[in-house]
């Protein structure tokens, strides 16, 4: 797509601006991931340059928060090539992860105040929503409501302020194309939690069925632990490192309890409200694409 182009193109230009050689070799150091903000940005405000800018905002803003979270989670992988903590240290993951968030902050002050505004708060939002992931992990989470208020933070407050900033500049009604984005963001992050389970680490680009292993207990093992007689089994591979016998047990276990297909029906319902929320709206067709797609992909 030309218009990704555009968009690298514009991280590009606004990195150079630092005027230093290292940003640069680590910019190009970072696999390009699914771009699914920068899709939605211009499908709801068009190509322009103040549109371009606003995808390279956000995909800035996203990429430091990886940078931050592959620190945070230990991850040595990130879109199937070594994350920049692996390849060079936590210390210039952070930094880099610094210098792209206020390079973007920086822009971000240049634009519309209302699309400033809601961008930069979606980040303390996102911000928070990281500490409750990393706090919800400490001891194992029963809370369907903790868990999805965390993943709305962490992931749907970014896409939600991506789509809501893009009515913005188009001159939309903010308000649905805001509820579309939240609500997309949620089933993105569930279909994420899903594929942690059901896809292999060749096709993830990272470990597979490691979010338990980490102490995250994504709705596929809420609704597992729901309901299993006896938990106790579950419970005792909480944070352990599995053996290929208990993946498959845990793996079985969801199947027969239905606790992956009512997930996937989940994470579909949540979709249908963002659809629903746009659905008057002209050229909504590619906004239930990009929803449909984003549910039906595999990585
Ligand atoms: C990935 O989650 C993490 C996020 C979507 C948000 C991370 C946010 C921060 C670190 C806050 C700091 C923000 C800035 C701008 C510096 P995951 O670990 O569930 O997904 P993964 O499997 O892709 O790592
Ligand atoms: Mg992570």
């Amino acid at each position: 797509m030309e218009e990704l182009e555009k968009v690298k193109n514009q991280i590009r230009a606004f990195v150079e601006v630092c005027n230093h050689k290292k940003s640069l070799d680590l910019l190009d150091k970072l696999a390009t991931g699914k771009m699914l903000r920068s899709k939605l940005i211009l499908k709801i405000a068009g190509v322009s340059d103040e549109s371009i800018k606003l995808c390279a905002i956000v995909e800035m803003i996203h990429a430091a928060s990886l940078l931050h979270d592959d620190v945070i989670d230990e991850a040595n992988t990130r879109r199937g090539k070594p994350s920049v903590n692996a390849l060079f240290d936590n210390k210039t993951a952070i930094m880099f992860g610094d210098i792209l968030y206020s390079r973007a902050f920086t822009e971000l002050t240049l634009m519309d105040k209302r699309v400033a505004y809601t961008i930069s708060n979606s980040v303390t939002q996102l911000s928070i929503g990281e500490m409750l992931d990393v706090d919800l992990a400490n001891t194992f989470n029963t809370s369907y409501d903790k868990y999805l208020d965390m993943i709305y933070k962490k992931t749907g407050s970014l896409i939600e302020a991506a789509a809501k900033a893009a009515a913005i500049l188009a001159g939309l009604d903010e308000n649905k194309y805001a509820l579309y984005g939240k609500n997309l963001g949620v089933a993105f992050q569930m279909i994420d939690d899903i594929l942690d389970i059901t896809q292999d680490s060749q096709t993830l680009g990272k470990p597979a069925m490691l979010d338990f292993v980490e102490g995250k207990v994504t709705i596929p093992y809420l609704l597992l632990h729901e309901r299993l007689e006896n938990k106790t089994k579950l419970e005792a591979l909480y944070k352990k490192e599995l053996s290929a016998e208990e993946s498959l047990w845990i793996k079985e276990q969801m199947n027969i309890t239905k606790a992956l297909e009512d997930s996937i029906t989940q994470a579909k319902e949540i979709g249908n409200i963002a659809i629903n929320a746009v659905k008057d709206e002209k050229d909504s067709e590619t906004l239930v694409f990009i929803m449909k797609a984003m549910i039906e992909r595999e990585f």
